[in-house]
């Protein structure tokens, strides 16, 4: 039997570069070797935006979101997408794992504070707080092994361990203890140098770009603020132009090239922009093929969620069942179904 997979995201529409060298790239890549689930996240959203507006627009982010996953390879014959909403036994499991951690653990992590912050929260909603809770509960929902994720999640992961360990403790082995996988590029640097690439934070190149907003996005990056002209030898460390070079540029001796050429005040800013830009449309190239074929095909993205989430259905009463079982809840309905089954026999009522 395979390993399998669960990952995901939130429903907030585009995903971005940063997305692609965190996550997607890994989970393209291990398509064969695991079976895998993708969560599209909606009840996540919930817990910073619980209001109907923003209720409206999941389904539309929602298709935004697949035809991103579908473009960078994900292969609908071989993978599961599923809408988390329409699986009621995460709401269920949910509640379980709520019994099996603590208040404090959940208020030091640094990732709900940050979230509280970007949403302009004053006060840490009781949702959010549980935010990593039903996290835990995606996670385990089809027993899944590894977890590839973004540097911003690899906390979650680690609650998510830890319940599953409490679990196992309490009830007995049901779950796997899920491993973490991170990206080769954790957290990769926004265009304006910022720590992050973020849609809040307006500092992205998406996915569906064309390549007319990729040439103007790369040409407006922040780049060593030091270097006023072209024969002062520029800094590459930390210099985002060079970081995405790294990460982007399959051209390895141009790398080299620019590397040696801008340390020594020897290339423009212009040319080292040019030949990211290009790099990156090599790049973006055949997923904005895939994104349009599939975007032509009309309906195909809502029976692909429709399919996924039919089978994540499956999966999650097989867990819900083993879990109630193993906890000895079924027992207690099953004695009074009994005993009052018993009770009408003797009334002949029965
Ligand atoms: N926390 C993820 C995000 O930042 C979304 C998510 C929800 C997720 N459940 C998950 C990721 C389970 C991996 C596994 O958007």
């Amino acid at each position: 039997m395979k390993k399998r997979i669960l990952t995901g995201d939130r429903p907030t529409g585009k995903m971005h570069l940063g997305h692609y060298v965190g996550t997607l790239v890994n989970r393209v890549r291990l398509q064969d070797e695991y079976e895998c689930f993708f969560i599209i996240a909606d009840l996540h959203t919930l817990t910073t935006r619980p209001q109907k507006e923003y209720v409206e627009i999941i389904a539309n982010s929602t298709r935004e979101m697949v035809l991103d996953y579908l473009a960078v390879g994900i292969d609908p014959s071989k993978s599961v997408v599923y809408l988390q909403s329409a699986v009621h036994e995460v709401y269920e499991l949910n509640l379980f794992l709520e019994m099996l951690v603590n208040v404090p653990r959940l208020q030091r992590m640094p990732s709900l504070k940050d979230m509280a912050k970007t949403a302009h929260l004053n006060e840490m909603p009781f949702g959010l707080l549980g935010y990593p809770v039903l996290q835990a509960a995606d996670i385990l929902l089809p027993r899944s092994h590894l977890v590839p994720v973004g540097k911003d999640n690899e906390a979650h992961v680690e609650i998510t361990r830890e319940i599953a360990r409490r679990f196992n403790t309490y009830y007995g082995e049901v779950f796997p203890i899920p491993d973490v996988m991170i990206g080769d590029v954790p957290m990769l640097v926004g265009t304006d140098g910022a720590a992050k690439m973020s849609k809040s934070a307006g500092n992205t190149i998406f996915l569906s770009d064309d390549r007319k907003t990729v040439e103007k996005k790369v040409h407006g990056m922040y780049t060593d603020p030091n270097r006023v002209s072209a024969d002062v030898p520029g800094k590459v460390e930390g210099n985002p132009v060079f970081i995405y070079h790294g990460a982007f540029n399959d051209n390895r001796e141009e790398v080299k090239d620019l590397t040696q050429r801008y340390r020594a005040g020897k290339v423009g800013d212009v040319e080292v922009k040019q030949k990211l830009a290009a790099a990156l449309n090599r790049v973006l190239d055949p997923i904005r093929d895939r994104r349009q074929s599939y975007e032509e095909r009309k309906g195909f993205v809502d029976e692909f969620i429709y399919d996924g989430t039919m089978r994540m259905r499956e999966e999650a009463r097989e867990t819900l069942t083993l879990v109630k079982k193993a906890m000895g809840i079924t027992g207690t309905w099953n004695r009074i179904k009994r005993k009052a089954e018993d009770y009408r026999k003797r009334l002949g009522r029965g």
